[in-house]
């Protein structure tokens, strides 16, 4: 277990740039990360009257979150389905919701700000909101629809496994397009390169569609690797 890594002595900008998802803390307790974020932590907290230990916990509670990611995915190639699907649902589905809804805003204030001098980033707002769009479908029709039929192929109760399949196959085709967003993104910004001007909420946006991209392809990698198959 690696420690806690933030004192009151850390400089906001770099807590951010280690940990980009402390930035909604930053943005809750109404703490400039971005132009004002070269101060340290107990400045911050002074000059907005905030409260050390709620800050601290907060802070806390994501970096615990971020480092409980999952690391050994070998261990669900020996898990039933349900737990899988458990597992998917609760790990990478709310995740990822939460993610892409608390990322929205500063993606879109980023391309709003920096567009026209970096108009990369208009493409950005566009595949990103695109990507949204598709992945919320997409995990919506597998809670709704198509995990309850792997469920009942895994209970021998299905009546059309023909059809099951069908629609087993269309997720796939879904997850690639996902993936082929991703790489598009990946693409426009250079592998997340950043320019030499970048400010802190282009930093963030950067690192956390890159964070994204890990959690989708692990969260595909679940589900076409491990859980699909069994069923071909
Ligand atoms: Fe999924
Ligand atoms: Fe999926």
């Amino acid at each position: 277990m690696i420690t806690f890594p933030i004192s009151t002595n850390t400089l906001v900008r770099d807590i951010v740039n280690e940990l980009p998802k402390t930035s909604d803390v930053f943005k809750k307790f109404r703490i400039d990360f971005c132009c004002g974020g070269n101060i340290p932590l107990s400045e911050a907290i002074a000059a907005n009257g905030i409260n050390e230990e709620d800050i601290m916990a907060e802070l806390r509670l994501v970096f615990e979150k971020n480092s409980s990611a999952e690391t050994d995915l070998e261990v669900w190639t020996k898990s039933d389905s349900n737990t899988i699907i458990d597992h998917v649902i609760n790990h990478y589905h709310r995740t990822s919701e939460e993610e892409l809804s608390l990322l929205s805003p500063y993606v879109t204030k980023v391309s709003r700000v920096h567009g026209d001098s970096h108009p990369e980033l208009l493409k950005v707002y566009e595949l990103f909101y695109e990507f949204k769009r598709e992945l919320i479908e997409h995990m919506a029709k597998e809670e709704t629809v198509v995990f309850p039929i792997i469920k009942q192929l895994e209970d021998g109760t299905i009546e059309n496994r023909e059809e099951a399949i069908n629609m087993i196959i269309e997720l796939e085709k879904e997850h690639d397009h996902a993936g082929e967003i991703l790489r598009q993104i990946r693409a426009i910004t250079s592998d997340y390169t950043l320019p030499a001007d970048a400010c802190g909420t282009y930093r963030l946006v950067y690192k956390r569609l890159e964070d994204l991209e890990g959690l989708t392809f692990m969260h595909v990698h679940l589900e076409n690797n491990i859980l699909f198959p069994r069923y071909f």
